[in-house]
């Protein structure tokens, strides 16, 4: 049996400072690698907050249409304007560092709305459901890119501005019933798993 050769590509005489260091998680980010992240990451919120204005219409549009102006709708209504700004700032992005937006905005503009629309016919509370999942789900996912970001200051803090407003959105909508929904564990774990997917997907497509 032989042994195993051990390659050293170092001389000994260069000391242990000299010698290149291993590459950290930091060193590992190429300019283009954080390029490709950056488009990422403008890609999905970008589809995300599209999504997130969708869900709050077909709330708004089935909530209005029964209540008239009930202080659920006065909150959602709230809510949706900030949706509406972060929007607007994601298109923004998407213009001037020329990223390409998700191919899936036809989906999410159907499945946003509908979702906002079946959980509000569901009943105020379960609208309320819908809100505290997705803006539990968007919490997290904002606070991991918040992570990834300190190469791109103006980004992360957009992304930590907006992840400000989804926690309010949560703890609002939490404030307002949403687990005295029927069957809430059951709606609200739905709920997630399609924001998960989601998000997943729009990363990507
Ligand atoms: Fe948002
Ligand atoms: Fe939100």
């Amino acid at each position: 049996m032989t042994a195993k050769p051990t390659p050293r590509s170092i001389p000994r005489h260069i000391s242990r400072r000299q010698r290149p260091q291993a590459p950290g998680p930091q060193h590992n980010i190429t300019p283009t690698q954080a390029g490709a992240d950056v488009a990422a990451i403008i890609r999905v919120d970008h589809a995300g907050e599209y999504g997130a204005v969708r869900i709050y219409e077909g709330q708004l549009a089935v909530m209005r249409a029964r209540a008239g102006t009930s202080p659920a709708v006065k909150v959602i209504a709230h809510m949706a304007e900030q949706e509406q700004q972060h929007l607007n700032a994601f298109d923004a992005l998407i213009n001037e560092r020329r990223v390409r937006p998700t191919a899936l905005a036809p989906l999410w503009h159907v499945a946003g709305f509908a979702l906002g629309a079946a959980s509000a016919m569901l009943g105020e509370k379960s609208a309320m459901a819908c809100t505290a999942a997705v803006e539990d789900v968007i919490d997290g996912h904002y606070a991991k890119q918040i992570a990834t970001l300190d190469h791109d200051p103006a980004l992360k803090k957009t992304i930590a501005d907006f992840r400000a407003d989804e926690i309010a959105h949560r703890n609002e909508a939490l404030s307002h019933g949403a687990e005295k929904a029927p069957a809430y564990r059951l709606f609200s774990g739905a709920v997630k798993a399609g924001c998960h997917l989601a998000i997943r997907l729009s990363e990507r497509l």
